[in-house]
């Protein structure tokens, strides 16, 4: 089984298969806004199949479904053990579209703002989230790290993250408080997959099976599932899975029979015949 658990910052154990909730207001970015019932429906699911890592953002709305908010009227108050990791760091504009990124003395409004939200007095994991849609950040990220490090010694975060970085800028955020994960594209860049292993850190890559514009490769992925009569968006879970300890899977779905197909990747056994196809 491909689903083993990690200590996220060495303290906070989730099943290394999450869920993202990205995808709970709408599917995809010219798609139609899908109802609330139907993102509460998702979430009550995910927990009945064992969810305990949910990644979100202040900034998954559109019109007035908003993830956070679903989240904290589907399962606030929430089980033991479940995380709910956030994102802060860009700015909306009134259409709801990205507008520039906070500035540091911006963003303890926005970590309040998640707070109020989701229901909660301290958040697990908030992720500093920089750089454009698509591309990485550029430049140095300290001051906005440092900002945010300073509302986890007040005691409003419990874990800090960084999102859509460089090497670089992992490790000045590293010398300035512990990062307990990173969430980058996935994009296979070894470098940074090797200096989370090296220190412990969870690797969460988004866009984990074809989200964001860029298909599967259905052909490789295709010949290990027909084999194991899996799907091709559960090889690649199952993939990410075995291709580190570290490597955190949060497939992002607002459709009931995805998650239930998402989940069900958990429970795959690659063999060493998969696993050497997978590497093509
Ligand atoms: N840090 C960042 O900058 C950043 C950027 C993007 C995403 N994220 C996080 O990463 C999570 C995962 O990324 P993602 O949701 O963008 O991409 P993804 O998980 O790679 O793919 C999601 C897309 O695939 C569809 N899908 C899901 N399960 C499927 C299945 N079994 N069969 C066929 N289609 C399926 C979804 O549509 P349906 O909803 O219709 O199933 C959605 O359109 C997000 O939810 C979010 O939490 C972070």
């Amino acid at each position: 089984m491909t689903n083993t658990t990690f200590d996220i910052g060495g303290d906070l154990r989730v099943n290394r298969l999450g869920f993202g909730a990205m995808r709970l207001p709408v599917s995809t970015l010219d798609g139609p806004t899908r109802t609330p019932e139907n993102g509460i429906a998702v979430l009550r699911r995910a927990m009945e199949l064992g969810v305990d890592h949910i990644d979100t953002a202040g900034f998954y709305e559109r019109d007035a479904v908003r993830a956070n908010e679903l989240i904290r009227k589907a399962l606030h108050p929430y089980r033991d053990g479940l995380v709910i990791a956030t994102k802060v760091g860009p700015l909306r504009g009134p259409n709801g579209l990205p507008s520039g990124e906070a500035p540091p003395e911006g963003l303890r409004a926005l970590v309040e703002a998640d707070l109020r939200d989701l229901g909660l007095d301290r958040l697990d994991l908030v992720y500093l989230r920089v750089g454009g849609s698509l591309e990485l950040g550029t430049g140095s990220i300290g001051d906005r790290f440092a900002a945010l490090a300073e509302l986890r010694e007040e005691g409003l975060i419990r874990h800090l993250g960084v999102s859509n970085v460089d090497a670089a800028q992992l490790a000045e955020a590293r010398a300035i408080a512990p990062v307990a994960a990173v969430q980058n594209n996935n994009d296979g860049d070894a470098g940074l997959l090797a200096a989370c292993e090296a220190a412990g850190i969870a690797f969460v890559p988004f866009f984990p099976i074809g989200g964001g514009g860029r298909p599967l490769d259905a052909e490789r992925l295709g010949k290990v599932a027909s084999r194991l009569g899996a799907t091709v968006p559960q090889v690649a879970i199952a993939a990410l899975l075995a291709s580190s300890p570290v490597a955190l899977a949060i497939p992002g779905t607002g459709d009931l029979g995805h998650l239930e197909e998402n989940q069900a990747a958990g429970g795959l056994e690659l063999s060493d015949e998969d696993l050497a196809d997978l590497r093509g």
